[in-house]
């Protein structure tokens, strides 16, 4: 798994992984197009919408939120992703924060209509992204929602092939 350091080096070059690898129908960002869509979907029908978004990478779903009059609060480790992210959302709340380490105290108190997070928590090991995601429920709004999409398998052995 890549620490800071090797999504810094990433973010550069990002935007072009995903495409290639998404027109390619590869691992992981198959079905990407699809995924952001559908997340994107589902929010507007309740825009303006608050979001929290955890590990943005270079914002692409986020900045179409904040395009869309959204209000956007975002999480990641790296600080070249982070850049990035500002570029195309000045006047978003983009927060450098590791999220092993649960929840950042600067979100204490705020509540969120929708906490998305893409291609992120798969970062976490299974106890922490339980803990993680049981923390993130005291940050919805009564009608909040989580949307978590990411890469995942059937079992535990499919996983581990090549
Ligand atoms: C594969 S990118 C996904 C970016 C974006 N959500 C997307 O779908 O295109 C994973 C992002 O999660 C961030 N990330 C990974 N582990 C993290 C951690 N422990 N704490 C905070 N951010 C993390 C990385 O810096 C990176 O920007």
């Amino acid at each position: 798994m890549l620490n800071n350091h090797g999504f810094d080096l990433w973010s550069d070059s990002y935007d072009d992984s995903v495409r290639h690898l998404d027109t390619k129908n590869q691992y992981p960002f198959a079905g990407y197009t699809n995924l952001m869509n559908a997340i994107y979907g589902t929010i507007m029908k309740q825009a303006p919408a608050k979001i929290l978004d955890i590990g943005f990478g270079t914002a692409l779903l986020t900045s179409k939120l904040y395009d869309a009059e959204n209000t956007i609060t975002s999480l990641d480790f790296s600080s070249e992703m982070l850049k990035i992210a500002l570029s195309k959302m000045p006047a978003a709340n983009l927060l450098q924060w590791n999220f092993n380490l649960g929840i950042p105290p600067a979100l204490k108190g705020h509540l969120f209509d929708f906490i998305i997070s893409t291609y992120a928590l798969h970062h976490l090991t299974d106890c922490v992204k339980i803990d993680f995601i049981a923390a993130l429920l005291n940050l919805l709004e009564p009608q909040g929602k989580i949307l978590i999409g990411d890469v995942c398998f059937l079992s535990r052995n499919d996983l581990r092939l090549p």
